[in-house]
C-alpha cells in the first residue's frame, strides 16, 4: 500500500513538473514570441489540470508556480518600469455554472444588494496609461505584472488613445488599463503583406498586436491600424463610487471606453448579457473572446479584495474558438515565390469570426493525409492557434459516395517540373527556383514590395512586364525604358514618369532592405537586417563560408545553408553585379551610429530641456557610440540633465550614486575623445558631417 501511494505521489509530481514546463513554453510562445502553438483553449486545459493537482496536493505548490503568477511579456529591448497597481489576469471559466458560482459568492461576502458590469473581453495585450496633469505620461506593457515595459512611443502612434485629455476635472494623475488590439481589417491587410513578403504571418490578432506593440520602429506601429478601449481607472482619492461612474466620466475625457457594457443585477442578467454576446460578437470588427463580469461599486470591489493573481471582484466567462462548417469544393496547388507548393481549400462560403471565409490552409499533403480530406466532404474550419483560417477536421458523418480523394501532384502546377521535397522538409517544393513563371513573378514582386526596395508597382504590372518579355530579373526593371513602359495597356506619361521616379529613387533604399529584396529563401526582413550589420557589404557576405555566416546571431544552419546555395548560383552573382550597376546600395553606410566611439560603453538617461531638441541630444549620443536609455538604473553611466530634470530621475541618480552631468560637460566629453559634439542632422560642418549629409 505504501509502496503504491509513493508511486502515485512521484506521478503526480512528476506530471506537476511537465505542466509547469509546458505552461512556461507556452507563455514564452504567447507574450514573448507573440507566436503561440496551442489554442487558448488547450492552454486553459492545461492550467486547470495544474490548478486541480495542486488543490489535491497543496504540498506541492510552489511560489513560482504558473499558478500563482501572471505570465511575463518582458522585453529586453525596452526599459521596464514597476506598476503602481499590480497587474493582475482574470480566473477564467468556460462553464456558466461557475459564472452562478462566482455571483453567488458575491452575494454571501458582501451580504447587501449591489451590481454587476457586464462587459466585452476585448482579446488583445493589456496596455496601462498614465495620464499627469491631462498628457499621456507613460505607457507600460503588463509585462509579469510587477514590472512592465515602457511602450510610451510606440502608444502614441496608436490613433485612438489620446495624447491629451479633453474638458476638465480630470484627476492631477490617474491610470487607466484596457486593451490594446488589432481589428479584423487591418490584420487581414497585415497577414496578407506578411505572405506576400514571406514573412511568418501572425496567427491570430491577438499575437499580431501584441507583436506591433513591441516593435523597435515606433513609427512602423502607425501602419498597423492598432485600436485601443480603456476598462479599469486606477487612482489615489478618486471621485467615483462605481466603476461605471468611472469609465463614464473616462469617456467624457476623450478616452475610448467601450458602449457594450451593461448594468446588471442579478445572474439572469448576465446570462441574457453571455447569450447575446455570444451571437452579437460575430458581426463586431474586431475580437472578443469572452464576457467580463465585474462587481460595479468600488467600494464593495475593496471589500473583496484580491488573491495573489486575480481580483474577486471579477471573473471571465471566455467562449470557445469559433468554428464552422462547410463544403470543401475544390484544392488548388498555388506555388509561392520561393517554390513552396501549398493546398488552398476553396470552401462553400461560411461566416466566422465577423469573417466570409471562403479559403483555408490545408498547409501540406501530410496534413491532407492526417485529415483524411476528401473533395466534396462536410469540413470545420476554425481561426486558431495557426495561420488563419485552417481546416481543424472533417465530419465524417456526412460524407457522401461522390466525395473524392486529392491528389497531390507530382508536378509544378505552373511549369511542370517534377517536385522535390528535402528531409525534414513537410512542403514540396518546385526546383526551377530561376524558371518557373510564378516563381520569378512572385520574386519581382517581393522585389519591389514596400519593405523591399519599395518601387510603387502592382502584380499586374509585374504581370505585363513579365509577359512582354520586358523584366526576367530585378536589374531588368532597372533598364526600362520610358517608350517600353508606353507600350503597356493604360500606362500614359505621368504613369511611365512615376514609376520610373519611384525606380530612381529605390536606388537609395538601405543595403538591408536590399539583401531583403533579393529573396534569399528563409531571409526574411530582420535577418537580412542582420546579415547587412554584420557583413557590412555584399561582398564580405558572400565570400563568407559556414563557419562565419553561423557565427552571425540568429543565424542557423537553415539559413546559413540557403544563403551558400544562393550565391553559388553563377547567376545569382551575376544578377548581383548587375544591380550594383544598377547604382544600388550593397553595403551599409556609416549610419549616425557610427561616426564616432567616443561614447561606447556609456549609457545615458536624458531628463529636461537642452539648447538642441531631445532627440538631437539622444542622437549624438548613439551617433558617438553610445547607448540611451529612459530610465536611470545601476546600468546607467550618466544621467545628463539639462534644464527642469525630473525630479525622481535626480534622486534615482543620487541614491544610485550615478554622476549627473549638463549639457556642456557632454559636450566636452564628446570632443575630448575625438567625437563629433555638434548637431548630427545639422548643417555640414566639419568632415563628419558632410559623410553623413552624402546619404
Ligand atoms: S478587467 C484586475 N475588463 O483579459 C483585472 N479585462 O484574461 C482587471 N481583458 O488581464 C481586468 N477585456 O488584459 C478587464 N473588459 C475587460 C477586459 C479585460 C479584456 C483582458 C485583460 C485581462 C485579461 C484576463
Amino acid at each position: 500500500m505504501l509502496e503504491l501511494h509513493k508511486v502515485d505521489i512521484n506521478d503526480i509530481k512528476k506530471r506537476i513538473n511537465e505542466l509547469r514546463a509546458s505552461i512556461a513554453e507556452n507563455n514564452r510562445r504567447y507574450y514573448v514570441e507573440s507566436a503561440p502553438v496551442i489554442s487558448d483553449y488547450e492552454f486553459d486545459m492545461l492550467m486547470n489540470e495544474l490548478a486541480a493537482l495542486e488543490k489535491a496536493h497543496p504540498e506541492l505548490v510552489t511560489p513560482d508556480s504558473p499558478t500563482q503568477k501572471v505570465g511575463s511579456d518582458l522585453r529586453r529591448e525596452f526599459d521596464q518600469y514597476p506598476h503602481r497597481y499590480p497587474m493582475l489576469s482574470l480566473g477564467n471559466t468556460y462553464d456558466m455554472s461557475e459564472v452562478e458560482a462566482f455571483a453567488d459568492r458575491a452575494v454571501r461576502s458582501l451580504g447587501t444588494s449591489f451590481t454587476f458590469c457586464c462587459e466585452l473581453k476585448f482579446d488583445g495585450t493589456a496596455i496601462c496609461l498614465t495620464y499627469r496633469d491631462g498628457k499621456l505620461f507613460r505607457a507600460l506593457t503588463r509585462g509579469d505584472g510587477t514590472v512592465g515595459d515602457d511602450v510610451t512611443e510606440n502608444v502614441r502612434h496608436i490613433s485612438n488613445i489620446p495624447q491629451e485629455l479633453h474638458g476638465t476635472g480630470f484627476p492631477a494623475e490617474f491610470e487607466i488599463r484596457g486593451e490594446i488590439y488589432m481589428p479584423y481589417k487591418a490584420f487581414d491587410r497585415l497577414n496578407e503583406e506578411r505572405l506576400r513578403d514571406e514573412d511568418q504571418p501572425f496567427a491570430n490578432p491577438r499575437n499580431a498586436a501584441s507583436g506591433s506593440l513591441k516593435l523597435i520602429n515606433p513609427r512602423e506601429v502607425s501602419h498597423r491600424g492598432l485600436e485601443c478601449t480603456l476598462y479599469h481607472v486606477l487612482g489615489e482619492n478618486l471621485p467615483f463610487a462605481t466603476h461605471e461612474e468611472a469609465l463614464e466620466a473616462a469617456a467624457g475625457w476623450g478616452l475610448p471606453v467601450s458602449d457594450k457594457r451593461r448594468i446588471c443585477r442579478d445572474i439572469s442578467g448576465i446570462e441574457e448579457y453571455i447569450n447575446y454576446w455570444d451571437t452579437a460578437r460575430k458581426a463586431l470588427p474586431f475580437a472578443t473572446d469572452g464576457i467580463v463580469i465585474k462587481v460595479n461599486e468600488l467600494a464593495y470591489q475593496k471589500e473583496l479584495g484580491y488573491t495573489a493573481k486575480f481580483p474577486r471582484w471579477a471573473v471571465a466567462y471566455k467562449f470557445k474558438a469559433e468554428q464552422a462548417l462547410t463544403r470543401l469544393l475544390s484544392i488548388d496547388y498555388q506555388v509561392g515565390r520561393t517554390g513552396a507548393v501549398t493546398p488552398v481549400a476553396n470552401l462553400e462560403p461560411v461566416l466566422l469570426s465577423g469573417t466570409t471565409v471562403k479559403r483555408a490552409s490545408l498547409h501540406n499533403s501530410d496534413q491532407m493525409q492526417a485529415l483524411d480530406i476528401r473533395i466534396g466532404d462536410y469540413v470545420y474550419v476554425e481561426k486558431g492557434g495557426e495561420i488563419i483560417p485552417k481546416i481543424t477536421g472533417v465530419e465524417l458523418s456526412r460524407r457522401g459516395p461522390d466525395t473524392e480523394i486529392p491528389v497531390f501532384p507530382e508536378k509544378c502546377p505552373d511549369c511542370g517540373t517534377p517536385l522535390v521535397r528535402d528531409e525534414g522538409e513537410a512542403r514540396f517544393f518546385c526546383p526551377n527556383t530561376d524558371g518557373c513563371p510564378t516563381q520569378i513573378k512572385g520574386k519581382l514582386v517581393h522585389f519591389i514590395s514596400r519593405k523591399a526596395m519599395n518601387v510603387i508597382a502592382g502584380d499586374a504590372t509585374i504581370d505585363q512586364l513579365f509577359n512582354l518579355g520586358y523584366v526576367k530579373t530585378p536589374a531588368d526593371l532597372y533598364s526600362l525604358t520610358r517608350e517600353q513602359l508606353l507600350s503597356l495597356e493604360g500606362w500614359k506619361d505621368r504613369s511611365a514618369a512615376r514609376f520610373l521616379d519611384s525606380l530612381d529613387a529605390s536606388r537609395k533604399t538601405e543595403f538591408g532592405h536590399v539583401l531583403f529584396a533579393l529573396g534569399i529563401r528563409y531571409v526574411g526582413e530582420t535577418t537580412a537586417k542582420s546579415l547587412a550589420h554584420h557583413f557590412k557589404d555584399i561582398d564580405t557576405l558572400m565570400a563568407a563560408d559556414r563557419e562565419t555566416l553561423l557565427s552571425v546571431e540568429d543565424i542557423g544552419e537553415v539559413i546559413a545553408d540557403s544563403i551558400l546555395e544562393y550565391f553559388s548560383k553563377p547567376a545569382h552573382r551575376e544578377e548581383v553585379e548587375r544591380l550594383k550597376k544598377a547604382g544600388l546600395r550593397f553595403s551599409e553606410d556609416q549610419g549616425p551610429e557610427t561616426i564616432s566611439s567616443a561614447l561606447e560603453g556609456l549609457t545615458f538617461v536624458i531628463t529636461g530641456n537642452f539648447s538642441i531638441s531631445r532627440d538631437e541630444i539622444k542622437k549624438m549620443i548613439s551617433g558617438n557610440g553610445g547607448k540611451n536609455s529612459s530610465s536611470v538604473s545601476g546600468r546607467t553611466s550618466y544621467l545628463l540633465a539639462g534644464e527642469k530634470p525630473g525630479p525622481e530621475k535626480i534622486r534615482k541618480a543620487g541614491s544610485l550614486g550615478i554622476e549627473i552631468i549638463g549639457e556642456d560637460r557632454f559636450r566636452e566629453m564628446i570632443s575630448e575623445k575625438g567625437g563629433q559634439a555638434g548637431n548630427i542632422d545639422g548643417n555640414p560642418s566639419d568632415d563628419n558631417a558632410v559623410q553623413l549629409s552624402l546619404f
